[in-house]
């Protein structure tokens, strides 16, 4: 009896270890993305020259719709902006690029999080509510 209720607290604690994992803290990636300026070079090499620049705008190639204000980047919940940004934009043109491969999700989520912090607290605010509405559902 006395193994047997150990292994069973055993596998609880593996069980919540596990789910731990599963809340999206893998490698250090978690979502929320909390904003940060740090990816804001990440941005200029890469999304820029389509995108322009969230902070100081400027010109724009293939339509490319803006991350600031003016754009609809802040409809969307960290998670799926980060899975577009990997492996395509659903139903998109095609011009946009997979990154998968050339950036590692980490490099995309420290992306995201520097067109986050260029928003304004209020922007932030109801952008990070809703990722975070997200990340319930997926976690239910
Ligand atoms: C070659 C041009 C090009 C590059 C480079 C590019 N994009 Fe895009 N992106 C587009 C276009 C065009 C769309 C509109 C959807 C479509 O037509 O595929 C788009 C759509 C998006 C969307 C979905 C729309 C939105 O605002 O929610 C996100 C997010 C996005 N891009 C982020 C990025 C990020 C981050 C990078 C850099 C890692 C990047 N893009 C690089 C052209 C580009």
């Amino acid at each position: 009896m006395k193994i047997r209720c150990f292994s069973l607290l055993f596998v609880l604690v593996a069980t919540s270890i596990l789910t731990a994992c599963g809340g999206g803290d893998v490698d250090g990636i978690v979502y929320p993305i909390a904003p940060d300026a740090g990816g804001e070079l990440l941005y200029a090499a890469n999304c820029q020259v389509c995108h322009a620049s969230p902070a100081t705008g400027g010109e724009r190639q293939f339509d490319a719709p803006r991350h600031d204000a003016d754009g609809h980047t802040w409809h969307h919940a960290d998670r799926p902006l980060a899975e577009w940004v990997l492996d395509g934009v659903p139903g998109g043109s095609g011009v946009m690029p997979a990154f998968r491969g050339r950036l590692t999700e980490a490099e995309v989520v420290s992306i995201i999080a520097y067109i986050k912090s260029t928003w304004s607290a209020e922007l932030q605010a109801w952008q990070t509510e809703g990722s975070q509405a997200w990340e319930d559902q997926r976690a239910e």
